[in-house]
């Protein structure tokens, strides 16, 4: 028996990185996944089959987390399909970065809109089901800039507070159908996200981290297994930071 065996888990973009690596450590652990993307590619595709070959059922769906109406949908179609959903974890998530001034209002709207309303947009279609089922785990992907701020990231690091704060909201709304929401605070993460930074901004981070590394999408998929499992059964409306110490 895995940790989440007969649990079926709601994964958002998870194609690659992160969110890829949370389908497979839970299908790993016996869950069932279902995971979107704004396309299915070949890549999207690859995905899927990789997790289905560890046991489980996998299916792959094609959506803009950051569309309401499209959300609600998928959500429906989602539940049909599998028949519950046990586990959702908001991880589709973008940055477009520039300092205040000069940010434009796109590169805000657009961090705010696929980061945080995305979350608003799934959570709001998943919580009637876990209410009804009564019980649910629900993870937000938030970041350590989402705690402490970043120079910037003015955009990214308030829609990662903003995941943390609605995590904690539904945490204190659905305790009492048995729905538990927690946030995880990932640090410097080695993704396609990650890599597009310059090499001294990538060695600017490791200095400040004690473990002196950046952290692999796996170490982000074990926390998130802890909290998607009974393991963290009385654990609520809490942030987890995965970041090498890097903050404490
Ligand atoms: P990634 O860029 O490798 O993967 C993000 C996935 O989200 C991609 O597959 C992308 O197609 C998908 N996506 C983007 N916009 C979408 C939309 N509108 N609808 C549906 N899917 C969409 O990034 P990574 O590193 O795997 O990040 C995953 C999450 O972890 C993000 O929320 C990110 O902000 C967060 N995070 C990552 C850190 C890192 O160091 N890599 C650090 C802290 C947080």
């Amino acid at each position: 028996m895995g940790l989440l065996t007969g649990k079926t888990a709601l994964i958002t973009g998870a194609a690659r990185g992160i969110g890829k690596a949370i389908a497979i450590r839970f299908a790993e652990e016996g869950a069932n996944i279902a995971f979107t993307d704004l396309v299915i590619d070949e890549h999207g595709e690859a995905t899927r089959k990789e997790v289905e070959a560890k046991g489980v059922k996998c299916m792959a769906y094609a959506g803009n987390a950051a569309n309401f109406e499209e959300t609600q949908a998928l959500v429906e179609q989602i539940h049909k399909d599998f028949g519950s959903i046990d586990i959702l974890v908001n991880n589709a998530g973008i940055t477009k970065d520039g300092l205040l001034i000069r940010m434009t209002e796109a590169q805000w709207d657009a961090v705010l809109t696929v980061n945080l309303k995305s979350a608003f947009n799934f959570s709001h279609a998943v919580a009637p089901i876990m209410m009804r089922q009564r019980k649910g785990s629900i993870i937000n992907m938030a970041s350590v800039v989402g705690v402490h701020g970043n120079a910037g990231q003015c955009n990214y690091a308030a829609s990662k507070a903003g995941m943390i704060a609605l995590a904690k909201s539904i945490a204190q709304e659905l305790g009492s159908r048995g729905v538990r929401a927690n946030a995880i605070a990932p640090g410097f993460i080695e993704t396609a996200m990650t890599e597009q930074l310059p090499e001294d901004v990538r060695k600017d981070w490791i200095v400040r981290i004690p473990l002196r590394r950046g952290g692999q999408p796996d170490d982000i998929a074990n926390t998130a297994i802890y909290l998607a499992s009974d393991l963290s059964s009385y654990v609520s409306g809490q942030v987890i930071q995965v970041d090498g110490g890097m903050n404490m």
